[in-house]
């Protein structure tokens, strides 16, 4: 199998193809695509445009019509199907843990079936409900009903990740939780990807969390064609037509200078200057300029020095103030970005 490395493998889509019997179209037509190995890759699209579909045909919980899937090179249809599926983690869209077992049962379920020795499942289990911020004394031992949806969500992560598979497929994983959690756990899944590089599809309605988490985005229409396959920093500095515009929403300046970091800019002074409001070299571009507004000036101060708003309208390539011209920020090439 491909997992002698749990970091993760490269996934190569091939003209595939499913056209559900009775169907009039296909719900997914000749799709090709690459995923990198380690790469985090987000699907978004209308409702019914068949990421779904494209997802279930990788671990052949969907038989494709026609098509080929390679992961780590391997022949994805060549292989036993169930062999497979305890290969790749899979966070459904809802949620789907087993009612009579327990949250701890529910996360150990592929270790057991991979033969993990009970203690090991013990310790993991107990690893990963603190990842996902679930209380082990609290949770392990209740059953799924007890639990609220959001976090009913959050063991189906953690059951997702239990065997260390290097490749994942999250359905919409976060979409019954409350913003707050939700922010929580985009934040600790960005953190956690970081160390673990799996490959990773990723599902979601909301293009704030596409641009959050996504190495790359890919935007698909009908039939799960592809309107644009980009990093988010290229799809929002230069959307391939309306459709994919559409889908960033109106304000692609203020997601762009989201993805910009206040360290990875050249200062405007290089002193940090105290009297100034601060902002720390982690934050977004976007939380400087809040800050500036909140303070009602235009400068604020990191660890490696000002930063002012010249600045940052330069960073997304629109002109500076008082410059006169009127650069339309979306054909701007912002620093960073390239
Ligand atoms: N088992 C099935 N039999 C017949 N048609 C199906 C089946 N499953 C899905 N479809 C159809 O295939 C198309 C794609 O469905 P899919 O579930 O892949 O969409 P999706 O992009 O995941 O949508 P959503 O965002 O609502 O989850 C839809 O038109 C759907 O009605
Ligand atoms: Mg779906």
């Amino acid at each position: 199998m491909f997992d002698r490395d749990p970091a993760g493998v490269r996934i190569e889509l091939r003209a595939l193809t499913k056209h559900y019997p009775g169907q009039a179209a296909p719900a997914v037509d000749n799709v090709t695509l690459d995923i990198p190995a380690g790469e985090l890759v987000v699907f978004v699209g209308p409702s019914g445009c068949g990421k779904t579909t494209t997802m279930k045909m990788i671990n052949r919980l969907v038989e494709p019509t026609s098509g080929e899937i390679h992961i780590g090179g391997q022949d994805v249809l060549s292989l036993h199907p169930d062999e497979l599926r305890r290969h790749i983690g899979y966070v459904i869209q809802q949620v789907g843990l087993f009612p009579h077992l327990t949250i701890g049962e529910n996360v150990a379920l592929v270790p057991k079936l991979l033969g993990w020795p009970a203690a090991r499942r013990t310790e993991r289990v107990e690893e990963l409900l603190a990842l996902v911020n679930l209380d082990v004394a609290t949770f392990r031992d209740r059953y799924p009903r007890q639990l609220s949806g959001g976090q009913q969500q959050r063991v189906g992560v953690a059951r997702a990740l239990a065997a260390d598979p290097p490749v994942m497929l999250m359905d919409e994983p976060f979409g019954a939780t409350d913003p707050i959690t939700r922010e929580h756990l985009q934040t600790e899944f960005a953190k956690l990807q970081k160390q673990l590089r799996k490959t990773i599809i990723f599902v979601t309605h909301d293009f704030e969390e596409a641009i959050k988490l996504g190495d790359r985005i890919a935007v698909l229409r009908e039939h799960s064609h592809i309107a644009q396959y980009d990093t988010p920093a290229n799809i929002l500095a230069n959307p391939a037509d309306d459709y994919v515009a559409g889908f960033i929403g109106q304000d692609a300046t203020l997601k762009r200078l989201a993805l910009l970091r206040v360290e990875d800019m050249p200062a405007d002074s290089p002193v940090h200057d105290p009297a100034l409001p601060q902002v720390t070299g982690d934050a977004s571009l976007r939380e400087a300029l809040d800050v500036m507004v909140a303070h009602g000036t235009d400068r604020c101060s990191g660890p490696q020095g000002v930063l002012t708003y010249a600045g940052l309208c330069a960073a997304v390539g629109s002109a500076p103030p008082g410059s006169g011209t009127d650069a339309a920020p979306r054909e701007g090439v912002a620093a960073g970005d390239r």
